[in-house]
């Protein structure tokens, strides 16, 4: 939600920052602009996409080698050319971009005003650059002091940075509650800031983290770290892995396809080193510590949002099949608003593709002040959530920059797979035999992924008939019914079309009364233990002329004859049935939003990592 992008060094910052913008676009994409320090203080900023910023940029001065920008997610004031970032303060000495929201800005506006100052947007954003200008005037104290006074009374969550007409070659920067990133440049005195990686790894690989509550000056050239309470500390340079081609689309219209495509290589770099069906052994390294802990769990809570919570109630039915612990899975968002009752033998999974998630970050801060231990399946390495978490599990998946998950939830099920299976080799509850067939099966994914992705020709012909379509059902059961919500919501998000995830068998309470003639309904019906049970169901969607695509099992003939159409998937082991029937629903949306005209890689209103509650 919103990005930031910073520079100070001897370059010149305005195509670092705009190439930046672009790398971050993801985050939000209601308007961007950028703010250049070179003697003057100017600010470019417009309604739109980065891309609009840049065309109304043509003629403008774009010197300067310290600067910085912002491409926005609206929360306070309507996306405009005035509500854009950077804001300026209120005698336009200051400048400041944000991320986040700053919960009291109104008392503090309300004084502010009280002092004849004047605001010319709607943004707490720039309430927040005011008051730090009104405190430098007030205490005389430096800027690095007055951001830090200021920050010492707001009530909210921010990454920000600011900069001053009257310190050259200066970046001050600050987080609480949104990722900022520092990247050390190689040349000397270099130093770029960022909401996540992607824009500095063109540059540099050497990043520094900075955690809650932590300052970052960088003064002509020299970077210095403190506390809020002005503690120095000393920087962990992490040197990062991610190259710079898994950031480009590489020849696809769309990350999202691009992503879809990927996933038989991301899926074997979540199983590489860990799965060794021909040893028959399973190694999650970042449990190991807390292995215990997790084997004598009397129920595991699972945590997330969107995407990620489907991946949890998948794991639901794994955990509780194969592990045979109990499992609940809760919305982030709203666990963190109850009073949950956490015992001292339950272990929370926060799963999250970003490490980001706001209410996710906040649920996990909740269950750990209630002696929880928690572990993390994430995506993005140095996320807040790993760094926050007991114990946790990386996806690998690589970075996934369309706004639709794709990728990442089959890491996700990857990663939840072998957890369950683990817990159950590990507690002896599983047969040797079994426990070795599902490993053999879970190195066949990557390819039987590959397969399923070989019909997307057809899938792409399917979309063709049902692009106008303005509903959609979408029917699965067992652990394949968090698929079938997974499916709905990559249609909703990305096409606009209204679209509904059910249980089958729960159709005939309720939603059996939207079936006519006009109706899609996809049925994600593999051959498993309950196939006999889908069929039905098929059946009496067939008796009211609704309209069929079905997921069926590679050779499968039954449904065949009665859908109107239907999409193969290999064959594979009952448990793994999720990671492949997943993926024709992730090219159906993709087709059907493409036919429609969206932009799939940044769907309306959304944005990639939810990093305001
Ligand atoms: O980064 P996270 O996994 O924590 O994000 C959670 C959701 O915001 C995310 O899955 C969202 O629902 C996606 N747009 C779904 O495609």
């Amino acid at each position: 939600m919103c990005g930031i992008v910073g520079y100070t060094g001897h370059k010149n910052a305005y195509p670092i920052i705009i190439g930046g913008l672009e790398r971050l676009e993801y985050r939000g994409y209601d308007s961007a602009g950028i703010a250049l320090l070179n003697g003057d203080l100017n600010v470019y900023k417009k309604k739109g996409k980065v891309d609009d910023l840049k065309k109304s940029l043509t003629h403008a001065k774009l010197d300067g080698n310290t600067g910085i920008g912002h491409t926005r997610w609206a929360t306070h004031g309507e996306p405009n050319d005035i509500n854009a970032h950077p804001h300026y303060s209120n005698n336009k000495d200051l400048v400041i971009v944000h991320n986040g929201i700053i919960e009291n800005y109104n008392a503090i506006k309300q004084d502010l005003i009280n002092k004849g100052y004047q605001f010319e947007s709607q943004t707490d954003t720039e309430v927040l650059v005011s008051f730090i200008e009104d405190i430098q005037k007030n205490t005389q104290a430096s800027l690095e002091e007055s951001v830090r006074f200021a920050l010492q009374k707001v009530i909210g969550a921010y990454a920000i940075v600011v900069m001053s007409k009257n310190s050259p070659q200066t970046l001050i920067a600050a987080r609480k509650g949104s990722p900022l990133v520092i990247g050390v440049g190689k040349d000397e005195g270099e130093y770029f800031i960022a909401s996540d990686a992607t824009p500095i790894i063109e540059y540099t690989n050497e990043v520094i983290y900075l955690d809650d509550l932590e300052i970052a000056v960088i003064r002509d050239g020299n970077l210095t770290i403190k506390n809020l309470d002005s503690t120095i500390k000393t920087p962990y340079i992490h040197t990062l892995e991610m190259s710079l081609e898994a950031i480009e689309k590489g020849g696809y219209p769309y990350f999202m396809l691009k992503e879809i495509f990927e996933q038989p290589k991301s899926v074997t770099n979540s199983l590489r080193g860990r799965v060794n069906a021909d040893e028959g052994t399973l190694t999650l390294g970042g449990l190991s510590e807390y292995m215990n802990r997790l084997l004598t769990a009397d129920r595991i809570i699972i945590l997330g949002c969107g995407t990620s919570w489907h991946a949890g109630l998948v794991a639901e039915y794994l955990f509780e099949e194969y592990a045979r612990i109990p499992v609940e899975v809760e919305y982030a968002s709203e666990f963190r608003y109850r009073n949950p009752i956490i015992k001292e033998n339950d272990v929370i999974i926060a799963i999250s593709q970003s490490g980001e998630t706001a209410d996710t970050l906040a649920a996990i801060e909740l269950a750990k002040s209630k002696g929880a231990k928690i572990f993390g399946v994430c995506n993005v390495v140095g996320a807040s959530i790993p760094r926050m978490t007991d114990a946790g599990v990386y996806i690998h998946a690589g970075p996934e920059i369309g706004v639709a998950s794709t990728k990442a939830f089959t890491g996700q099920l990857s990663v939840l797979t072998m957890m369950a299976l683990m817990i159950a080799h590990k507690k002896g509850i599983i047969a040797e035999s079994e426990f070795r067939e599902i490993l053999t099966e879970l190195e066949l994914i990557p390819q039987k992924i590959q397969k399923a992705l070989e019909v997307s020709d057809k899938i792409e012909k399917i979309a063709s008939k049902f692009k106008d379509a303005t509903n959609f059902l979408y029917l699965g059961r067992g652990n394949n019914f968090p698929v079938a919500l997974e499916g709905a919501l990559k249609l909703k998000e990305i096409s606009y079309i209204h679209a509904e995830g059910y249980p089958a068998a729960e159709m005939k309470h309720g939603p059996i009364a939207l079936i006519d003639k006009e109706m899609p309904v996809v049925f994600i019906a593999p051959q498993d233990g309950i196939y006999e049970k889908i069929v039905s169901n098929i059946q009496e969607v067939k008796a009211r002329a609704g309209k069929v695509i079905a997921i069926v099992t590679e050779g499968e003939k039954n449904i065949k004859e009665m859908a109107d159409y239907t999409i193969e998937i290999p064959a594979t082991h009952q448990m793994l049935t999720p990671l492949l029937s997943v993926i024709p629903l992730q090219l159906l949306s993709y087709y059907i939003a493409i036919m429609r005209g969206c932009d799939v890689d940044k769907p309306r209103n959304l944005a990639k990592s939810v990093t305001v509650e």
